[in-house]
């Protein structure tokens, strides 16, 4: 079996440990013999690198080579896949985003609303960058991008890189969510087999059939999520507000009379809900700084000054990092021509038969190595169409907005985003945010 080289794209991420210790649980399947950890935060690397060196000895022995850096040559010189999640700006700018959003009474969020926006004009140009960067280093890899905000990422890496099919965007959201569907159905989610329609983070499951009998078990989840659900999934997931989006999934599910939702399309459809459950003063980028990225770098120093994962606390059992196995699947439909079907973000070309071929649509599409292909969905009802011809146009604009520097875009953007809708408060918000990513956006003229 031909063993692969990867690099992690923003390795240094609190999402990256998890992800590491599930390629050693994956490696009879995705072998591999060189591991790259790329960021350009060292400090922040060195203890994820170190981190990895312990993990690697001990559980992928077999591994030829582990690397982490911040050079982007030795970074991405023969490599087979780059698996890129880089937050520009990181948390510290998320929150600006959220909070920044909140003061002019929209709702704060990392990849919806005003501060999807204003993480999308910051993240464009960075991926952008990265992507050229690699292209002159491994000039055929595969780019498994999953950086957010992915329907603005995906936007703009198709008019960078028209003929580029070896970048692919993806998001975990609809697997996460197939989980969820899976759980309450007493199954597992690879027994699934989903039809979907929407862009990022806004489209609707349109049938959930059995891979083997080819029953449809929509109606049965329409009915039992009409109650809220107390989710079993993984950790992520189990925090609260986590907790809270799932649970208003039954919300949509009593006032929509079709369809399965996903979840983040309670802030469109409920934006003025959402923002009031939110508090100004502590958003959750404030939970995720405090929660989850405190408490893994916390485990990651301790692991280094034990020197072992072996024998203490922090053993890796063999069901960890599910989270992030959908990338391996993808990556070995690839590596092996399986023509698995996968919902990507890629362009429609008629795959819904009603909306413009150009939109960055997420459907279910056939991966192989020859790259992502969309599946027929067909023509979709009038609401559905409108709320995506909308949805798109924003993120249409916001990508102009960034690669022309347009500040006529950027508003146009803003007002067409349905959790902003007002001219003099988008004009607001872009003052603010000007401001506030200054070093990170394109200048806006
Ligand atoms: C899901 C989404 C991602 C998002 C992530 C984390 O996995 O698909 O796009 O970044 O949740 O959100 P959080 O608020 O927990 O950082
Ligand atoms: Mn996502």
């Amino acid at each position: 079996m031909k063993k692969y080289s990867i690099c992690i794209v923003g390795g240094a991420s609190r999402y990256t440990p998890d992800m590491l210790a599930m390629l050693c649980n994956q490696k009879d399947r995705f072998p591999l013999k060189k591991i790259v950890l790329y960021d350009n935060e060292s400090e922040r690397q060195n203890i994820v690198g170190k981190y990895a060196e312990i993990l690697f000895k001990e559980y992928y022995p077999e591994l030829e080579e582990i690397i982490y850096t911040t050079d982007e040559k030795e970074a991405f010189k023969d490599i087979d896949f780059a698996l890129m999640q880089i937050r520009a700006g990181r948390l510290k700018m998320r929150e600006k985003d959220e909070k920044i959003s909140l003061k002019h009474e929209c709702l704060g969020q990392e990849t919806c609303g005003p501060g999807g926006f204003a993480y999308g004009l910051r993240s464009v140009p960075a991926v952008i960058n990265l992507i050229k960067s690699i292209r002159t280093y491994s000039s055929e890899c595969w780019i498994l991008n999953y950086s957010n905000p992915a329907a603005i990422v995906a936007e703009a890496t198709k008019r960078v890189f028209p003929s580029d099919y070896r970048i692919i965007n993806i998001c975990d959201m609809p697997i996460a969510i197939m989980d969820i569907y899976a759980s309450v159905l007493g199954l597992k989610r690879r027994d699934l087999e989903p039809k979907y329609f929407g862009l990022n983070h806004f489209g609707w499951f349109t049938h959930i059939l059995n891979k083997k009998t080819g029953e449809d078990y929509l109606p049965k989840l329409r009915e039992i999520l009409k109650t809220p659900v107390d989710v079993q999934t993984e950790p992520l997931f189990k925090e609260p507000s986590w907790k809270a989006t799932f649970e208003f999934m039954s919300q949509m599910i009593n006032d929509y009379d079709e369809y399965l939702p996903n979840t983040y399309l309670q802030y469109y459809l409920y934006p003025n809900k959402m923002r009031d459950k939110e508090n100004p003063e502590y958003t959750r980028a404030n939970e995720v700084i405090d929660g989850n990225e405190k408490e893994t770098y916390g485990r990651l120093r301790e692991i280094i000054s034990l020197g072992k994962i072996r024998g203490t606390k922090y053993e890796i059992t063999s069901d960890v990092g599910c989270h992030a196995e959908y990338i391996v699947d993808l990556a070995t439909a690839i590596a092996n021509n399986t023509n698995e079907i996968f919902l990507t973000i890629t362009e429609n070309n008629g795959a819904i038969q009603n909306v413009s071929s150009g939109m960055m649509v997420e459907v279910p599409c056939r991966v192989g190595s020859n790259g992502v292909e969309p599946l027929a969905v067909g023509s979709i009802p009038t609401f559905y169409k409108g709320l995506m011809e909308n949805q798109y146009a924003y993120e249409k604009l916001s990508v102009d907005a960034c690669l022309e520097g347009s500040y006529q875009k950027a508003l146009q953007a803003l007002v067409l985003n349905r959790t902003v809708v007002n001219t003099n408060i988008a004009k607001e918000l872009l003052e603010d945010l000007m401001e506030a990513n200054k070093g990170y956006w394109n200048e806006l003229r």
